[in-house]
């Protein structure tokens, strides 16, 4: 890595951060597409984001990514929302402006679905109804993402049956809460999602029955620690396709890389690859 003046530098925001796959992926691309660039992760306290960002306005960064759990502050921090970070009701990417300006912007959605054409080719989002597991901001992202996709019908299963109340009333008539143990809830699903961040040790809940789902649906986890989870291989078992969380980092990714460094990140570069490695899964 040869660091100049002129370097063009971008980073992800987040608490904790040392886990982040981000600059792995990002200084990958820069690499591989040989540009004057560098990309950081930065731990801040809780209750520092905002000075965090207005210290760089002015494009001290390109931009910079946002994790957990900076992601709703980051949309209030800016000064510019898309549309799909305001149904998404959180910003995992801002950009500075060289007038001073912030830019908040969500991929995570459109990562979702760049996850689903890899590994699912074929899958339609508009084919049917989602079932989604969760009702914290990550299925408020996959909820918007369906939605203006085309998905007919989403159905929330959450652990507190009221949060997944009130993120369906967010979105209107397309999107209702059900509860997990409702026998009909998986009946003609094109897509299973898990969206929740329960965690996968002794304590974690037990995978879903999948069989109520028709053997078509395609089944999707958003964690990709392990990358074949007890979601995926309970989905498996049932002979479901399956689609991992890791094209969904993946995917989030390729639009930020644009916007920081002004041109896709190389196709012919296999980040995925090397983040299995990383990870200590076969590729
Ligand atoms: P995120 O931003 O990652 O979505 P969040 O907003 O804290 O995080 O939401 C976490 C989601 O995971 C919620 O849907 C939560 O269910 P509750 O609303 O009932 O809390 C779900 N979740 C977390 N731990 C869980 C567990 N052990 N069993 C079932 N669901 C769990």
């Amino acid at each position: 890595m040869n660091l100049t003046a002129a370097t063009r530098l971008a980073g992800v925001v987040g608490n904790p951060i040392t886990h982040s796959l981000s600059p792995v992926l990002h200084n990958a691309w820069l690499e591989a597409a040989g540009l004057d660039g560098a990309y950081l992760a930065f731990g801040l306290a809780p209750g520092r984001f905002r000075a965090f960002v207005d210290g760089l306005r002015g494009g001290t960064l390109a931009g910079i990514n946002v994790t957990l759990p900076f992601k709703t502050e980051a949309l209030a921090a800016a000064d510019r929302v898309s549309a799909r970070a305001h149904a998404a009701g959180a910003a995992n990417v801002l950009v500075f402006g060289t007038d001073g300006s912030v830019s908040a912007d969500n991929t995570d959605g459109e990562g979702l679905l760049y996850a689903f054409a890899r590994q699912a080719p074929g899958f339609r989002p508009d084919s049917g109804p989602l079932v989604l597991y969760g009702a914290g901001g990550a299925a408020r992202g996959a909820v918007a993402a369906f939605l203006e996709a085309g998905c007919p019908e989403v159905r929330l299963l959450n652990r507190t049956r009221a949060r997944a109340e009130d993120l369906a009333a967010r979105f209107g008539d397309r999107v209702r809460a059900l509860n997990t143990t409702d026998p009909g809830a998986l009946s003609g699903a094109a897509a299973l999602v898990n969206a929740s961040s329960a965690g996968l040790g002794p304590d974690a809940p037990p995978p879903p029955d999948f069989s109520g789902a028709p053997t078509t649906a395609v089944a999707m986890d958003m964690t990709y620690r392990p990358l074949r989870t007890p979601f995926l291989k309970a989905a498996a078992a049932r002979g479901l396709r399956t689609v991992d969380g890791l094209d969904m980092l993946i995917g989030q990714a390729i639009p930020a890389f644009t916007a920081f460094f002004g041109q896709p990140p190389p196709a012919a570069a296999d980040v995925r690859g090397r983040v299995l490695r990383l990870l200590g899964e076969a590729p």
